[in-house]
């Protein structure tokens, strides 16, 4: 479903990916179970969303790439523990067992710690950017991760297991474990290329309604996808007992919420000035749109 531009990237990511954990002087094999999660696959559409919302703001997107990574490294992190037995119990990610499968439980939870920090040491090693980007990509990206961001994001979901709650607090679930971390693609773009403050904010509602987009897309696949194309197992909602948009909405209902955050995301680009070439991210809404994997 990707283009050429952003496949190359992938390229690039992926490539970039393989290098950032070599082995341990301290002859632990935590590196062994980092790599493989690092480089079992994954779309990495955050990482292509930075770049592409940097190319677009500066015409350039080398300067973004140790974002790229670090969210990408952080994000990996996140599907190790989201996978764990005590939170979704999974056995099955990106084509391949879960990171606890094949190295046991203490070293996914000390591999997905380790992800966490090397993200931080990527982005502050960057001797490409100032010192003052620098703070403000890792303001942004520990807020996202944290306890108001994917963690806090993740401790709403499981603390809402086995209970019906209403739409505005799966909303509040979604914006928080998925949104921020697809916020921190697009704003990390701003940081680094510092734009006027109405398109920072028009980009900053984009990325809020990609985010939603993009968890209603992933509970709709987690009943009606392929488990082969989507390369982990469904149904695990609905055996974990989670409120999700297909749970409260129906399919039909998730499928319109769907369509209201891609309109809207179309809306926030149209407004931004003429002198953007905005092509590149309205693939991404319609990737988000039509993605099966
Ligand atoms: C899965 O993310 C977790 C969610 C936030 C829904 P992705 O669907 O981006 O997973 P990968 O990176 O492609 O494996
Ligand atoms: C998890 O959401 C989002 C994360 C912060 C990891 P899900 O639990 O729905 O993600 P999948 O379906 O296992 O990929
Ligand atoms: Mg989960
Ligand atoms: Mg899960
Ligand atoms: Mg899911």
């Amino acid at each position: 479903m990707a283009n050429n531009k952003m496949n190359n990237l992938i390229e690039e990511i992926n490539q970039k990916l393989s290098t950032t954990v070599p082995e341990s002087s301290l002859n632990t094999n935590i590196e062994e179970s980092m790599r493989y999660s690092l480089e079992a696959g994954g779309k990495r559409i955050r990482p292509v969303l930075l770049l592409l919302t940097l190319d677009m703001l500066s015409n350039e997107y080398k300067s973004g790439l140790s974002s790229a990574l670090g969210l990408e490294i952080v994000h990996t992190y996140s599907l190790i523990h989201d996978d764990l037995p005590p939170l979704d119990n999974d056995d099955y990610r990106r084509g391949k067992p879960t990171n606890h499968k094949v190295f046991g439980e203490w070293k996914a939870i000390l591999a997905g710690d380790a992800l966490l920090t090397k993200a931080f040491e990527i982005i502050t090693n960057d001797t490409s950017l100032t010192d003052t980007v620098k703070i403000k990509l890792v303001k942004r990206l520990s807020y996202a991760s944290g306890h108001l961001g994917m963690v806090g994001g993740q401790a709403l979901d499981m603390q809402s297991e086995g209970s019906s709650i209403d739409l505005n607090t799966l909303e509040k679930i979604h914006k928080a474990k998925t949104g921020e971390l697809l916020k921190f693609a697009v704003m990390a773009a701003v940081d680094i290329a510092e734009p006027e403050q109405a398109v920072a904010d028009l980009l900053e509602t984009y990325s809020e309604h990609l985010g939603l987009m993009f968890q209603i897309k992933d509970d709709l696949l987690d009943i009606y996808g392929d488990e082969t194309k989507l390369g982990k197992a469904v149904g695990s909602d609905i055996e974990n007992d989670k409120s999700t948009y297909v749970s409260l909405l129906g399919q039909t209902g998730a499928e319109e919420k769907l369509k209201f955050h891609a309109d809207a995301a179309y809306q926030c680009l149209n407004e931004l000035p003429e002198s953007y070439n905005t092509q590149d991210l309205e693939s991404i809404i319609e990737l988000f749109n039509n993605r099966e994997s």
